[in-house]
């Protein structure tokens, strides 16, 4: 493996055109601090920079929106989501912005050394323009009906709901997003990147030299190197913007993913004069912490500018995150819905260890995940609150009724086997956290660190050094081999308890403090390098009282949160109840041997959010049942024949149980009738039977309030 002598972080340049939400920490911000924080704690030479990505049309479009400049949008987000970073503890060695004069210089300087160089063709093409606001209309500045899945309000540069990248050309009745005037097309000139010439070079570095990525972006990166690339044009007609400086050129700035990503040398030079060696020298590894959406941005075009330029680095790892969801629904900024970082710490004050916590733990690493406020409360009260909060409480109570408050000694003589187990688990943890932590499994890491806690809640309860101090000698006091066992117990405690330090320090680095000042000791515990040691604490050194390191999180709570978001936010709260009802419907699974039967159908929590396009794939069709009979040897299962209108079909279902076969014949059905077949005690199943399940595990038929054609189509 490659060595390192020094490592460049660099967390995705959020925009300046709103407040910071929590999908963001856990996309990309989170992640980020955690490797930073490590990584420190190894005394690496480590830097980790980011800032406001103020320019581009979010900007543009939000000041127009709020009737301001785009300089009074920027000024005001920069503050607040800076705010937001600070107080959540996101450790950036520099938050900088794009707006600052350093920077203009940086991109300006960046794509005249391109320009030199005759990298860039010049085109004349014809443009949607609004002629009542007078300006050319291109990404997000023009929405129209996605032509992939018929979306009607996709941007130009990208349709969110099914995720297509476009260009304003593709979309269908395209509309000004700044009038709705319907734009004409007009001539305008424009720089273009010639990607294509990259695609070789991109092919061998990420393809073959970078299998080791995360599967999400490898493939993504897989996908867009597949269908080939296009020259892409750098500057676009704006006044807000780095201006592009070429004579002739007025009135044009430079993309914005064109200048953002330089954005991180940027803030490299502000933060040091020796920008250059974290930049410019191979032993550097560069990595880019970024959300799903950034991905092409990251792995493909800026590398490939970085390529042109030739001086620079380019990053050895993207470990993008996917999509948090709120609730069961995407985060929509325009609709609110959303949970605000610095709304919920005026809402928790103190509590940033507690959503850094749960972020962390329910971190949307390889697939979109959900954040619902009872998960919040259930994570903070049964892990964080019970397990470790518990185990560092009891630990120090107890070490100040049994050993004086004092760290007792270790008998070695008398150490069992359980001592010497836990013992060995810290140095196991040790271990495992690291190697999770160097292949960015954040959360993996974090659930050993709580386990480790749990191991140390176990062995205490085993012990229990309470009963052992009722056996008591003569003046009351444990007699002597029962206060010797109790120093053991409490000893290998204390010793746990400043591991889980050194271990929590980069999740929950507020809660790493609060261990350190109850233990008495210097920050320097905290470095890497001491996690996994028997002997942190010396014997006889006298601790602090404690503290609670975490409350509990109350219901009023959690429904007053729920409550906000609702009242707050547009019509989400209806989509939420259908999607609700949706689930009441449960899907009876055919292709089991043993199908599920009985139990939850009403409380389970909601799945993870699914795209459009996932539901798009099922064929839900109706159907008639047209004979049923058992299936031998099999007291579930019954084979059945059912009329589709089309075909006719056999599905075997696990209804047995719940239907005689002659009361159900005639009856009309939901079929997944795309299903890939089955062989279930030698029958071939065609399909499965759409179920509904009461809360007393009674099941329904899923069908159609009235009688109607089979095939017809369940949408
Ligand atoms: N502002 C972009 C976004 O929020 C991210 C820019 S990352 C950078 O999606 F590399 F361009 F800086
Ligand atoms: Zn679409």
């Amino acid at each position: 493996m490659k060595e390192f002598k020094r490592y460049l972080l660099t967390a995705a340049l959020p925009y300046a055109n709103g407040p910071l939400h929590i999908g963001h920490l856990a996309g990309c911000y989170l992640p980020a601090d955690i490797y930073a924080r490590y990584l420190r704690a190894q005394k690496k030479d480590i830097k980790f920079v980011c800032g406001s990505d103020e320019h581009g049309v979010p900007i543009t479009i939000r000041a127009m929106k709020e009737g301001i400049q785009p300089q009074e949008v920027v000024d005001k987000y920069h503050a607040i989501i800076k705010d937001s970073f600070e107080q959540i503890g996101i450790s950036f060695d520099i938050y900088s912005r794009t707006s600052n004069a350093v920077h203009h210089k940086t991109a300006s300087d960046f794509f005249t050394n391109l320009y030199d160089k005759g990298l860039f063709e010049e085109k004349e093409t014809e443009q949607y323009y609004d002629e009542e606001k007078k300006t050319f209309l291109a990404d997000r500045y023009i929405i129209g009906t996605c032509p992939v899945c018929g979306n009607e309000n996709a941007y130009g540069d990208q349709c969110e709901r099914c995720g297509s990248s476009l260009s304003p050309d593709q979309l269908i009745n395209p509309k000004s997003a700044l009038s709705d005037a319907v734009p004409v097309k007009k001539k305008t000139k424009h720089w273009y990147f010639p990607l294509q010439n990259y695609e070789p070079f991109l092919k061998q570095w990420i393809l073959e030299e970078h299998t080791d990525w995360k599967n999400n972006v490898y493939g993504q990166c897989k996908s867009w190197l597949d269908k080939g690339l296009q020259p892409r044009a750098m500057t676009r007609d704006s006044s807000w913007g780095v201006k592009v400086p070429l004579p002739g050129a007025e009135g044009k700035v430079l993309y914005v993913w064109f200048d953002a990503p330089i954005g991180y040398i940027s803030a490299t030079k502000e933060l040091t004069e020796n920008w250059a060696d974290y930049w410019c020298k191979e032993d550097t590894k560069l990595v880019h912490f970024i959300g799903k959406d950034n991905i092409v941005f990251h792995c493909i075009i800026f590398p490939a500018m970085l390529k042109a330029h030739g001086n620079f680095v380019l990053p050895d790892n993207v470990p993008a995150n996917e999509f948090l969801n709120i609730e069961g629904d995407k985060v929509s900024t325009s609709r609110n819905w959303a949970v605000w970082v610095d709304e919920y710490l005026k809402d928790f004050p103190d509590q940033q260890d507690v959503l850094r916590y749960v972020l962390c733990a329910n971190a949307p690493e390889t697939k979109d995940n959900d954040f619902t406020w009872k998960d919040f409360q259930d994570r903070t009260n049964s892990e964080l609150v019970s397990i470790f909060g518990n185990f560092v409480n009891r630990t120090f109570v107890l070490m100040h009724k049994l050993c004086k408050g004092k760290v007792p000694k270790l008998h070695e003589d008398i150490l069992d086997d359980a001592d010497k187990k836990l013992f060995e688990e810290i140095q196991n943890s040790k271990f495992k956290i690291q190697n999770l932590l160097d292949q960015y499994k954040f959360r993996d890491a974090l659930y050993e660190v709580i386990d480790l806690a749990r191991k140390g809640n176990k062995y205490m309860q085993d012990k229990q050094p309470w009963i052992v101090a009722r056996q008591t000698g003569d003046d009351g006091q444990p007699n002597g081999e029962a206060q010797k066992q109790i120093d053991n117990t409490l000893h290998i405690c204390l010793q746990l308890t400043a591991n889980l330090a050194i271990f929590i320090n980069p999740f929950l680095p507020f809660t790493a403090k609060k261990m350190i000042y109850m233990m008495k000791v210097v920050d320097k515990m905290l470095d890497w390098e001491n996690a996994g040691k028997a002997m942190l604490l010396s014997i006889g050194y006298s601790l602090r009282a404690p503290e609670l390191l975490f409350r509990k999180i109350e219901d009023e709570e959690i429904a007053a949160q729920i409550q906000k978001l609702k009242a707050t936010s547009g019509n989400v709260q209806n989509k939420n109840i259908n999607s609700q009802k949706m689930e009441d419907i449960k899907v009876e699974d055919s292709s089991k041997a043993s199908p599920p039967i009985g139990g939850g159908g009403l409380e389970g929590a909601l799945k993870s959010t699914i795209q459009y396009d996932d539901f798009a794939k099922l064929n839900l069709k109706v159907g008639t049942i047209l004979s049923a009979e058992k299936v031998e040897k099999a007291d579930k299962l019954l084979k059945l024949e059912v009329d589709l209108g089309f075909e006719k079909r056999i599905v075997v279902s696990g209804i047995a149980l719940h239907f005689k076969p002659e009361e159900i014949i005639g009856k009309q059905v939901v079929v997944v009738a795309n299903l890939a077949s089955r062989k279930m005690r030698g029958i071939e199943s065609n399909g499965m039977i759409l179920m509904a399940e009461d809360k007393a595990g009674k099941l329904y038929f899923v069908s159609p309030g009235e009688k109607i054609d089979e095939g017809s189509s369940v949408t």
